[in-house]
């Protein structure tokens, strides 16, 4: 018996869907590449933006002729697109074929509606209305994708920015005990990962609804001090939560990586007070400029929504404006979409298709050319490295943040060890450099 599980959307779906796996391979399912040969298909959905639901309801419909041929392929929809409101009820009605159903709240009740499914061939639809808590002890099959371990530390999201749908499919933020994420990640390491990624909607809140004085830095401090040799990664972080506390933590270890993830979404402070993001253009650039200071070579990256209602040129010039400022090391710009039954939403001022799409090629021009720019500074710059692989006497190795980078030396490295690189030239694309 053969599963399939595709995954779209975040990090932290990616995660979820090595539980899925887990779960499957745990009731004797045995993975398989492709969905033609599966047995059970399962898609674990994302709504962040109508584009990706218009996607997933395309892909979902494409599985009709599949059924047809065998009728016993069992066909699971979850996550956040189920999760969100009156979509369940839509993919019953439009894809009738589609066997079992569910949200974001019972992922860890897989195994039971297959089991139930398999024995009364009715469907199983089970979405929760709200979240129940935090579900241990359940199975997982990781992906060992350049020898990362991803690791929960946070669910759910308080913030409500006005434009998103994650409060609304992932719950109030519930964070996970010390104690279970510490031996999660000891274990992690005894096994041989080299990268722990802490994963949260915002990892920053972690251990405010603990009420036990834990917080994010004393975590991540708590990581840094265990044994091994790994590197602590995390994501996504909240601007407004970015303590100097925290900024120091990461400067102070050498097993955090110098990675940081920091949406800023909008330049304009009056964009920013219309999105709910409670801090201002000033402020994020402090926190920038700490970071900065504070973390040599750190590599920052961030996300931007263009578009947003209201948006005006010179909203959008301020957003221009700080990306040319900062000069980050990446940038995800996304169009602004709609989603129901956000503040967001109802709000009058939408803006028309083609300024949005106008505004984002124009965003996109400008981080291609800062992209080429921060390549060419990284002449002489030294990175911690990650061994990937070795081909004659050229290897290759990834910085913390995932650029990779050919190393060319006569002296030794260990394929899936650290090292100290320096970068010597830059061709085209490809980044060269020799062991320091
Ligand atoms: N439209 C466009 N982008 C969005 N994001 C979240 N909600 C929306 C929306 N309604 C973006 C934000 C967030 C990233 C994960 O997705 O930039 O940081
Ligand atoms: Fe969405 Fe804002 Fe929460 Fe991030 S912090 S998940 S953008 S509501």
């Amino acid at each position: 018996m053969k599963y399939f599980v595709k995954t779209y959307g975040c990090q932290m779906n990616v995660h979820e869907s090595e539980k899925l796996n887990g779960m499957l391979e745990s009731l004797g399912y045995v993975a398989c590449d492709n969905e033609k040969n599966a047995d059970i298909i399962v898609f674990n959905t994302c709504a962040i933006r109508d584009g990706v639901e218009q996607k997933i309801f395309g892909n979902i419909g494409a599985l009709k002729s599949l059924k047809k041929q065998k009728k016993d392929l069992i066909i699971a929809v979850c996550g956040c697109m189920s999760q969100a409101e009156g979509r369940a009820k839509t993919i019953k009605e439009k894809f009738p074929f589609v066997n079992i159903i569910f949200g974001t709240h019972n992922i860890h009740k897989l195994k039971d509606y297959i089991l139930s499914y398999r024995e009364s061939r009715k469907s199983q639809i089970d979405v929760w209305d709200n979240e129940q808590g935090i579900f241990e002890d359940i199975d997982i099959k990781r992906d060992n994708i350049n020898s990362n371990a991803w690791v929960n530390i946070i669910y759910g999201c308080n913030n409500f920015c006005s434009y998103c749908i994650v409060p609304y499919v992932r719950g109030r933020e519930r964070s996970r005990s010390i104690n279970d994420i510490v031996t999660e990640v000891k274990d992690l390491i005894s096994q041989g990962f080299k990268y722990i990624t802490l994963l949260g909607q915002n990892v920053n809140s972690y251990g405010n609804d603990l009420k036990d004085g834990t917080n994010f830095s004393k975590l991540l401090t708590t990581l840094a001090n265990l044994d091994g040799d790994f590197r602590i990664k995390f994501m996504s972080s909240h601007p407004k939560d970015f303590t100097d506390e925290v900024i120091d933590t990461i400067a102070k270890y050498d097993k955090i990586a110098k990675v940081i993830h920091l949406p800023v979404q909008s330049g304009s402070t009056n964009i920013l007070k219309a999105m709910n993001r409670k801090y201002t253009r000033e402020h994020y650039l402090q926190v920038i400029n700490k970071i900065k200071e504070r973390i040599p070579n750190v590599y920052i990256s961030t996300d931007i929504i263009v578009g947003f209602p209201g948006e005006t040129e010179d909203d959008f010039m301020d957003t221009y404006s700080l990306v040319e400022q900062v000069r980050f090391d990446g940038v995800f710009a996304f169009i602004y979409s709609i989603r129901s039954g956000t503040v967001a939403a109802n709000m009058q001022n939408q803006i028309p298709e083609p300024i949005k799409n106008e505004r984002v090629n124009r965003l996109l021009k400008l981080t291609k050319f800062i992209t080429k720019e921060n390549n060419k500074n990284l002449i002489d710059k030294e990175f911690n490295v990650f061994v990937k692989d070795k081909v004659d006497n050229t290897y290759l190795v990834t910085t913390d943040s995932g650029k990779n980078i050919t190393v060319i030396d006569e002296n030794e490295m260990k394929i899936g060890e650290f090292y100290k690189v320096k970068i010597t030239a830059f061709e085209k694309d490809k980044l060269i450099a020799k062991l320091v």
